[in-house]
Parts: C-alpha cells; sequence; structure tokens
C-alpha cells in the first residue's frame, strides 16, 4: 500500500469507530453541569447494570477507604462526590472499547492497553495535584485515553511489525519508527479519534502531543502531564509484554517542570501503591 493509500485507510478506520455508549456521553454532560441532582445521575447510571456493578465495586476498593459498604449509585455520588464517579463511568467505557483489540504488538499484554491507560489516568492526576490542583479530573480523563490511537493502529502496525520493532530497536515501539513506517503515529490518530467523540480541545491536544509535548501549540501543561505520567508509569511496566520500559525524560520537560529522574522514580512508587489499593475490593458486606 502507498503511504497516501494506507492514510485514506486509517482516516476511514476512525470514521468507522463507534461513538462511547449512550450512558457515558450523557454522564460526561452531566457531571459538567453544576445543576445536576445525585438522584438524575443515579437515574442515568443505573439504566446500564454491568456500569452500575462496576461502580460499586470500584467505590468499595480499599483505596477510597470508606467507613461502610456503598450499595446504590446514589450513595457513591454522595460519599465520593460527581466528579469521581463520572471518571469510573469513564474507566468503564474505555474498559470495554480497548478490550475488544489485539494489542500485542505494541507490546500490550491482553487487557494490557486497560491496565496502562489507567496507571497513566492514576498518575496524571497524582502529578496534576502537585502541577495544578485544578486540572485533576481532565488530567484523569487525558491520561485514560492518551494511547486510543493505538486502536485504529494497531492492524497495521501489526502488518510492519518487524521493520518497526528493528528501527524502534526494542519490541516497545517509538513514534519516531511509527512515523517513518505509517507516515502517522498512534498520538495523532488518538487526537483524531478525540475529535470524533466531541472531546474538548485540551483534552484532545493532550492525546495528540504526549509524546511531544514541546510541539503543541500554547504548550499546554495538560500535555506535559499526560507526557511524564507515561513515562512514570512504563518505568513500572503495567501491561506491558516487555516488563519495564525506561525512557529518559526530555529536556523540555524537565525543565518545564523541574522534575528530574529521582523525582519520577518516587512518582512511580506513590502510583504503584495508588493502584494497588484501589485493586483491592474491600468486600465487605459482599
Ligand atoms: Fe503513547
Ligand atoms: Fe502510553
Amino acid at each position: 500500500m502507498t503511504e497516501s493509500n494506507l492514510l485514506k485507510a486509517i482516516l476511514q478506520d476512525i470514521r468507522e469507530i463507534p461513538p462511547l455508549p449512550e450512558v457515558t456521553t450523557k454522564v460526561l454532560q452531566m457531571t459538567n453541569d453544576p445543576d445536576v441532582s445525585a438522584a438524575e445521575l443515579n437515574r442515568v447510571i443505573s439504566t446500564d447494570e454491568a456500569l452500575t456493578a462496576n461502580v460499586l465495586k470500584l467505590c468499595n476498593s480499599a483505596y477510597y477507604g470508606l467507613p461502610r459498604v456503598i450499595s446504590s449509585v446514589t450513595q457513591a455520588i454522595m460519599y465520593l462526590g460527581f466528579q469521581t464517579v463520572r471518571n469510573m463511568v469513564l474507566s468503564t467505557a474505555v474498559d470495554h472499547v480497548y478490550s475488544k483489540v489485539d494489542l500485542s504488538a505494541y507490546n500490550h499484554t491482553q487487557n494490557g492497553l486497560s491496565e496502562h491507560s489507567f496507571a497513566v489516568a492514576v498518575a496524571s492526576q497524582v502529578i496534576s495535584k502537585r502541577l495544578r490542583p485544578g486540572l485533576g479530573d481532565t488530567a484523569f480523563t487525558a491520561g485514560l485515553l492518551h494511547d486510543v490511537g493505538k486502536i485504529v493502529l494497531a492492524k497495521y502496525v501489526r502488518g510492519s511489525k518487524e521493520r518497526l520493532i528493528e528501527l524502534s530497536g526494542s519490541p516497545h515501539i517509538t513514534r519516531d519508527a511509527e512515523l517513518e513506517i505509517l507516515g502517522t503515529d498512534h498520538a495523532q490518530v488518538g487526537s483524531q479519534i478525540a475529535d470524533h467523540w466531541n472531546f474538548p480541545q485540551e483534552l484532545t491536544l493532550a492525546i495528540g502531543y504526549h509524546h511531544n509535548p514541546e510541539d503543541a501549540r500554547g504548550r499546554p501543561l495538560l500535555a506535559v502531564i499526560t507526557y511524564l505520567a507515561n513515562n512514570v508509569v512504563l518505568r513500572l511496566g503495567n501491561g506491558l509484554l516487555s516488563g519495564p520500559v525506561v525512557l529518559a525524560i526530555s529536556e523540555y520537560c524537565a525543565e518545564a517542570t523541574g522534575y528530574t529522574e529521582e523525582t519520577v522514580d518516587a512518582l512511580g512508587e506513590e502510583v504503584r501503591g495508588a493502584i494497588q489499593s484501589m485493586a483491592t475490593a474491600a468486600n465487605k458486606g459482599r
């Protein structure tokens, strides 16, 4: 396939991606509306049984350390707030999309992209708390979706896997290798998917520039945070076939944030702890 035909095929695949489930889109809209009540949000989430079960499971994990077992969405909103419940709904929707694709060519285990993305979401939240506290929930969303482009590019990467690995110098394929062989990369494709899903521009930019935030228009902090969170989580190896991947932090990001290699490793420990306690279901009353 010539490069222009390849790009046309990729664009067609992006257009064919189904929209996010209606419940997810509704919940995302509702949580941005200050007039929405907990009862209304509960009504929308409760129409989806699997989603409700998952939200309750997450609420009852040790991470939140709640004094009692949460048994309804209304209670979840009361104890944890709209934004946290919104993040849970989004995580569930994204898991569903990611789990349908074979991402082994991208060095991901089965369900590895979900694991990696959730860890990056948590890391983004941890980092944004230090750099700009107001960004927390948007940073979580950016982390969750930063690699969404892989779901479209995976089949093209599979087709040129040997050459991509050779150019990358490791089984963890680099953005430069994707650009060279495919003429595009998973970050650019991801930002096109974000557009297709009508996500706000700051999110689209963070996804599109999570490997090179210095090139983003206005150099948004959200892209820097996503870059760092991805770097931290790659070192943990969550969801990666190869185990941990250590990449030096770019000069631009180190300067923009004052972070050093040591800061990044310390953050890794914090993120690992947070994820472990989220995974531990409290099991109280079950
Ligand atoms: Fe990426
Ligand atoms: Fe990533």
